[in-house]
């Protein structure tokens, strides 16, 4: 597919279909996340695949109240039929180390040091790739937080390393005709170029 039309096409899909997905492309996305960016070439990132049944059934009871899981609403019913779970996770101590490198030499790992959470922006990158990879595939994927309040659940359910952060969740599989629950964008429109962007002057306040 070409590179625009991806991007086009591109959508949070929320609602799958049961067929399963073709495991190289799990492989395919996962390797092209590995392709993102990072600074400091850190790659402070894992990924925790979940591709069978029993394995996304697991993701499930582990995020979702017991009650919502029996009845689910159309989100919960549309999401849980994704048969490819990945949770990208960040490692902020693989940062201050790689930062304290002689090649950077923040040997005093001073998260102060840091503009942003370069570890939370890596993952990100890498987890857009997996999306857009999604895309070219034909398939679709949703990116989405995971409550707080289930972190805990979470890591010890799938025995997450500590020194790794979930960031969030993504769903991979096979499109239907109804991509599922209304996100934002049925609400409120995609904002005009004019608004987001200022060329040499921030301006239209
Ligand atoms: C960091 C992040 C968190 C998100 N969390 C959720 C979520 O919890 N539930 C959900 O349905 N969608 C979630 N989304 C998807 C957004 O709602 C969606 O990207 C946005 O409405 C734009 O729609 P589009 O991606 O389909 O173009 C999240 C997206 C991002 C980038």
């Amino acid at each position: 597919m070409e590179f625009q039309d991806v991007v086009d096409r591109r959508r949070m899909v929320r609602n799958y279909a049961e067929q399963p997905v073709d495991p190289a492309i799990v492989d395919r996305a996962l390797r092209n996340a590995t392709h993102a960016p990072s600074a400091g070439f850190s790659q402070g990132w894992a990924f925790l695949v979940l591709d069978t049944p029993a394995d996304v059934r697991r993701w499930w009871q582990a995020t979702t109240e017991p009650s919502a899981l029996a009845s689910p609403d159309d989100w919960l019913a549309g999401m849980m039929r994704a048969p490819v779970v990945i949770v990208p996770c960040s490692s902020k101590a693989a940062y201050l180390r790689r930062y304290a490198e002689p090649d950077k030499g923040w040997v005093d790992e001073d998260e102060a040091r840091w503009p942003m959470p370069f570890w939370h922006m890596d993952a990100a990158m890498a987890s857009l790739l997996i999306l857009l990879t999604a895309v070219d595939a034909g398939l679709g994927g949703c990116f989405f937080g995971i409550p707080p309040e289930r972190d805990q659940a979470v890591r010890a359910e799938f025995g997450i390393d500590p020194g790794f952060d979930p960031v969030g969740v993504i769903t991979l599989g096979h499109r239907t005709p109804d991509t599922g629950a209304a996100g934002s964008p049925a609400r409120r429109g995609r904002k005009p170029l004019d608004d987001v962007v200022h060329r040499g002057h921030w301006s239209g306040h």
